[in-house]
């Protein structure tokens, strides 16, 4: 059709009328600068209305009660969190001591005299606790106690200021997992010109989970390796988030001049040269609220009762905050400290690294992706090319016999992998 367009009269009167498209153009441009000043103006008129004479913008005080009466929520969890929301109140502790304040009695609710006492008025304050799976009922029940004695303590193993302390969560029978660590990536020492030290942590079993006595042994390896940390609570997968505020109050006491942690379960693989070049790498602004692993974004609490991670609604109701996998990340020994400090305003929640991301929000940090975390595995076709292990920093998971095959491929440097 194109020859023929010419042809066709509109476009043929638009090519011969050369003057109206020029005073087209002319009136257009006008339009456009008229709008431009009338624009430029409103702007200018605006900026003028929010300032006051002396050029400063005006603050306004609020004439009325600028806070809402604080209403429970509905929900277990978040009722807590509004208790210690309250509790931690930066306004209301900067009062001085004879102000008169009063607060609703669900606010002030102090529960048992000891905390670590199981809080049976929670039966009463959840609707559907009877019909609960009873991990929950257990956890709820003593969600309020944070201290535990300690069984097994090292507190020198940071007498030669760490540049990395590797802290690995384990179970009592997990012995190969542990040796497999010690013999490979979390060799306690030097690596790469730099002092690492590796710190194992385990809880207690109670009588009621028959399992068999494996204090004894456990002893002898406490003493061997000098590297075992147990505290006297019951280690169950709910009981995780108790075993990081414990680490966190270990940390504070016994190794608060460690520069880096890194915290992985001990089915992984780590790259410590991987991980060391990355923190030699930081800039010091950069190093201070360090925090990195593979980040969870919007992501919430699962409903479905037959999965590993189901919370009931009646506990907790919300989106959860950017969060690292649990599987293993990395952060800065002074933001260790401050997260230490800041567990104590977020009420326990039973996913771990769930908790952990909810701190970090209370500290105003988000967590920084790295694709060199790995807590999803890699590709099934890579999981054997020794060049790859080069890259990551950790990988989950891997049997301890994995972790040995795998150590000597990114050691050995007549490997040639380019
Ligand atoms: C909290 O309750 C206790 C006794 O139940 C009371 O003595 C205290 O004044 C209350 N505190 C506030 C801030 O309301
Ligand atoms: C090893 O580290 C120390 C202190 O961190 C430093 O003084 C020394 O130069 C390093 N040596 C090498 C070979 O990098
Ligand atoms: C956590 O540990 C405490 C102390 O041993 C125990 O009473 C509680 O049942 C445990 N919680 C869960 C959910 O296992
Ligand atoms: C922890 O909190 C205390 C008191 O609230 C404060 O003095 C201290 O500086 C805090 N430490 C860190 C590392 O934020
Ligand atoms: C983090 O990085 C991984 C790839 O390395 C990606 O799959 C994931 O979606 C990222 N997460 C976020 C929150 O961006």
């Amino acid at each position: 059709m194109f020859p023929n367009v010419p042809l066709y009269p509109g476009f043929v009167m638009q090519r011969g009328g050369n003057m109206p498209v020029a005073r087209r153009k002319v009136r257009l441009l006008c339009a456009t600068m008229m709008l431009n000043v009338v624009i430029f103006f409103l702007v200018g008129v605006s900026w003028n209305l929010g300032r006051d004479k002396s050029d400063r913008p005006k603050v306004r005080i609020p004439s009325k009660r600028f806070w809402r009466k604080p209403v429970p929520s509905k929900y277990f969890w978040n009722k807590e969190q509004q208790r210690l929301d309250t509790i931690y109140n930066p306004i209301i502790n900067s009062l001085p001591s004879d102000s008169i304040i009063e607060l609703p009695d669900w606010l002030n609710d102090t529960g048992p005299v000891n905390p670590c006492e199981p809080d049976y008025r929670v039966a009463t304050q959840i609707s559907d606790y009877n019909t609960l799976p009873h991990r929950f009922q257990d956890f709820l029940l003593h969600m309020r106690c944070r201290t535990y004695p300690m069984l097994i303590n090292q507190p020198h193993v940071c007498d030669q200021k760490p540049f990395l302390l590797l802290v690995v969560k384990s179970l009592i029978p997990h012995f190969d997992r542990r040796q497999a660590i010690r013999e490979t990536w979390g060799r306690a020492g030097t690596l790469a010109n730099r002092t690492v030290a590796t710190v194992f942590l385990l809880g207690n079993a109670l009588p009621i989970d028959h399992f068999p006595d494996l204090l004894g042994m456990l002893g002898h390896e406490a003493k061997l390796h000098k590297d075992l940390l147990l505290w006297d609570y019951r280690d169950t997968f709910f009981n995780l988030t108790l075993k990081d505020v414990l680490f966190l109050e270990w940390f504070s006491q016994n190794c608060p001049h460690a520069q880096y942690v890194l915290k992985g379960d001990d089915d992984v693989f780590v790259n410590t040269f991987r991980i060391i070049e990355l923190l030699e790498g930081l800039s010091d602004i950069k190093a201070k609220d360090l925090f990195i692993g593979d980040v969870i974004k919007d992501a919430g609490p699962q409903r479905d009762r037959k999965l590993k991670y189901f919370v009931p609604e009646s506990v907790f109701t919300g989106q959860y905050p950017a969060y690292a996998g649990g599987g293993g990340y990395l952060y800065s020994g002074e933001l260790a400290l401050r997260l230490h400090n800041v567990s104590r305003q977020v009420a326990l929640y039973p996913i771990d690294d769930v908790y952990t991301g909810m701190c970090l929000k209370k500290l105003g940090l988000v967590p920084e992706n790295h694709s060199g975390f790995k807590t999803f595995d890699i590709e099934e076709k890579y999981r054997d090319n020794p060049c790859v292990y080069r890259d990551l920093m950790l990988v989950h998971s891997r049997t301890p016999q994995d972790v040995l095959k795998i150590w000597p491929w990114i050691t050995h440097p007549e490997l040639d992998c380019q």
